[in-house]
């Protein structure tokens, strides 16, 4: 065991953990932070998807000794404070009504949010290349691909 302050939404944490736990672990069971889904647990499926340093990693596999004071930013810190207010991500998937049974949505929001945060016009190409690690077993593909245009758009 060791301990680890973590930045987790703009607020700190102190955890106690063996090293090698994946951040996943850390955020739904130390946290309480449950927004983040556990699908295949071997970086396949994108369900996990939260921003490292801004950046869309793989929470499932990233062990929490490697983040150091790098911020983690979730799903529930995606938004501003104030909780009227979404996320332009988050206000296209509404527009779009994407999810179905919304399992994978959390990852996918991430994964869409940290590629505008980049990249604010992306081409077709570019989302499918940066979508593709994420997956959809509903297949809502063609929901999400709209709703990030639309979402590029508003910015
Ligand atoms: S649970 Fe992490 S990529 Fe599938
Ligand atoms: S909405 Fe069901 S897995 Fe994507």
């Amino acid at each position: 065991m060791a301990t680890f302050t973590l930045s987790v939404n703009g607020e700190q944490h102190k955890v106690d953990v063996d090293p090698k736990t994946p951040v996943l672990w850390v955020l739904r069971e130390h946290l309480g932070l449950v927004g983040t889904k556990f699908g295949c647990g071997i970086a396949q499926c994108g369900a996990c998807t939260i921003h490292l340093d801004g950046e869309a990693v793989r929470s499932c596999t990233l062990p929490v000794s490697a983040v150091g004071d790098m911020p983690i930013t979730t799903i529930e810190g995606l938004a501003d404070d104030n909780e009227d207010d979404l996320h332009p991500v988050q206000e296209a998937w509404l527009e779009h009504d994407v999810p179905q049974c919304g399992y994978c949505q959390a990852g996918q929001i991430m994964s869409a949010s940290a590629l505008l945060a980049t990249n604010p016009n992306p081409t077709e190409d570019e989302i499918e290349e940066a979508m593709s690690g994420n997956i959809c077993r509903c297949g809502t593909y063609v929901r999400i691909r709209e709703a990030i245009q639309t979402a590029a758009e508003k910015a």
